[in-house]
């Protein structure tokens, strides 16, 4: 039989939104209102991210469609790109991801695309340090983890390119 590589990712569940730290109510806050504030008019569907930085400010983002709907954009990448535009040195420490739909009003959440995370894994690497993920996946339920490294393992990176660059 073939050896195997059996990988643990570990994930906090949060069930009611007391059950986050302040910091991160304040993120998810933030995420929400950035949501309300989204483009999604082919989609109908609102995404919202907000990074809370080192200096404890907050970035948001949100997804910007485009009638060439591959044009338009995840909310995490705009916020990250946004970010590393603008601030292209400073330290993430966390991010948390939030959805609804246009005709509803309660955020029932969303995990970010795998494009999504191969981004946010390079700015983790790129920063070499981890980036704490809160995603909400429900209404009032949320999954936390420590890494980009949880959401994604076996990662493309830098370091596949080392003997070329
Ligand atoms: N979307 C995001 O903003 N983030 C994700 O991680 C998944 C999907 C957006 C893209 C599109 O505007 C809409 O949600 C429906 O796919």
């Amino acid at each position: 039989m073939a050896r195997q590589l059996q990988l643990t990712l570990l994930f906090d569940i949060l069930e009611a939104p007391e059950e986050l730290t302040e910091q991160e109510q304040v993120m998810l806050v933030n995420a929400q209102k950035a949501a309300d504030q989204a483009y999604a008019p082919y989609s109908g569907f609102l995404v919202g991210s907000a990074i809370l930085l080192d200096d404890h400010t907050i970035h948001t983002g949100n997804n910007q469609e485009n009638a060439a709907y591959p044009s338009g954009l995840c909310a995490e990448r705009t916020a990250l790109f946004g970010l590393s535009a603008l601030h292209p040195t400073k330290k993430i420490q966390a991010m948390a991801v939030t959805a609804r739909r246009i005709n509803e009003t309660s955020f029932i959440g969303a995990t970010p695309c795998g494009a999504c995370r191969q981004v946010m894994a390079e700015y983790e690497n790129r920063q070499n340090s981890p980036i704490r993920v809160l995603i909400q996946v429900g209404p009032s339920t949320f999954y936390r983890c420590q890494s980009v490294q949880d959401l994604l393992p076996l990662q493309f990176s830098r370091e596949s390119l080392k003997p070329i660059l």
